[in-house]
Formats: structure tokens, sequence, C-alpha cells
């Protein structure tokens, strides 16, 4: 059996990184074999090239191009494989944060990035994706309490309101495999809302 294709999106701040040990643990205890990655990155080369998208000025056409490189080698040397031996595939951030960061948060044309995605993924999507959702505001003031931050995490309020936006569009375009978290609340409140999502979704 073909593993599944499981995405975390969310603004920076939103919390979606702390729960996605748990989603593995979840799915290892339902008898899935699991693979847990990341994106930018999940292989050498596109871990070289989240360096540079982070933490290096560039044009937002050269940031989507670089970010969907690291996908293709992503999909390539490590999703498609892991899919194909019956893994499910947890990725912190997938296709969904190019649309809404360098979309909606950089104002870069939607068109041109469904064309890379078309070129990139061949008509691979996310089986599920758990979009962590919360205001900008409240965001700014969990990263305040964060470490130095990269060149998204710097960004103002405004930009992340624009980011959220994005993801909201993408979720109305992708209403069947979207499924949206509340992600205000402690810690243990949002795990709620997620768990009873996993048993709907994924069990
Ligand atoms: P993030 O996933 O928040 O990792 P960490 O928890 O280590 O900070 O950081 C990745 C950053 O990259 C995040 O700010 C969003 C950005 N990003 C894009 O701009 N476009 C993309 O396509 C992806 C996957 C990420």
């Amino acid at each position: 059996m073909r593993g599944r294709l499981i995405t975390f999106e969310g603004i920076d701040g939103a919390g979606k990184s702390s729960h996605i040990d748990a989603v593995s643990q979840w799915l290892t205890q339902n008898g899935r074999q699991v693979v847990v990655t990341r994106e930018p990155g999940g292989t050498p080369l596109a871990e070289t090239l989240r360096e540079l998208v982070l933490h290096q000025s560039m044009d937002p056409l050269t940031e989507a191009l670089l970010v969907f490189a690291a996908r293709r080698d992503h999909l390539q040397q490590r999703i498609l494989p892991a899919l194909a031996q019956g893994c499910d595939v947890l990725c912190d951030r997938f296709t969904d944060a190019t649309f809404a960061y360098q979309g909606a948060g950089r104002g870069f044309d939607g068109p041109l990035l469904e064309t890379l995605e078309g070129w990139v993924q061949e008509g691979v999507q996310p089986d599920v994706t758990f979009w962590f959702d919360l205001p900008a505001e409240v965001a700014a003031q969990r990263r305040a309490a964060a470490r130095a931050p990269d060149r998204f995490e710097a960004q103002d309020t405004a930009f992340f309101a624009r980011v959220r936006q994005g993801y909201l569009r993408r979720s109305q375009q992708h209403a069947q495999r979207f499924v949206v978290i509340d992600a205000l609340g402690t810690r243990d409140e949002v795990w709620a809302r997620l768990s009873s999502a996993l048993e709907e979704r994924l069990a």
C-alpha cells in the first residue's frame, strides 16, 4: 500500500512543529511506518538551499525558484521513494507555504507558482494538510519570546496577515485535503483538536 503524504502548515509562531512528533507517535501506534521531514530541506542538497533561502537576501523570483528546486530534490530523493515503500511521510511545510509566503506574502504571481508546481510535482499533492491557523498578532507575540529570527520571522505583522490570507485561499482551492486546526489556546487544547482530526482523517 502506498503511504500518505501529510503536510503541516501555518504562519511562523502558530506552533505546528511542536505537534509533528506527537502525530508521528500516534501513527506508529496505529501500525504505520513514518518518515518525518521538512521543507525547505529534507535532503543534503535541499538543506543547503534552505540555508540560502532563510539567510541570504534575494529577489522573490529567485526565492521561489530555490524553494521549488529544493522541493524537486526532496520529492525525488526522499518523499516519493518513502511513499512507494508504504511509509507515511510527515512534512513540516510544503507547497502551500510557497503560495502563502512567496505568493501572498511577497506578492508573487499565482499563475507562475502554479506552473512551477506543475513542473516540479507532476501531479503529486499531499493527501492531508493540517493548517494551524492563528491571527498574525498572536503569532507575533509568540515569536517575540523565541530565538533570533530568520529572514521570514523578521517580517512585520502585516506580512504574516497576508501569508495567513494566502493559506486561507489555498485551503478554499484545496478544500478536500485541508484540515483547519484552530491554533489558539494551550498546546494541550490544540492537541485535543488535532487528535480528533487524526481519528477522522488518518485512522
Ligand atoms: P519553519 O518551517 O518555520 O522552520 P523553523 O521552525 O525551523 O523556523 O521555517 C521555514 C521558513 O521558510 C518559514 O518562515 C517559511 C519559509 N518558507 C517559504 O517561504 N516558502 C516555502 O515554500 C517553504 C517550504 C518555507
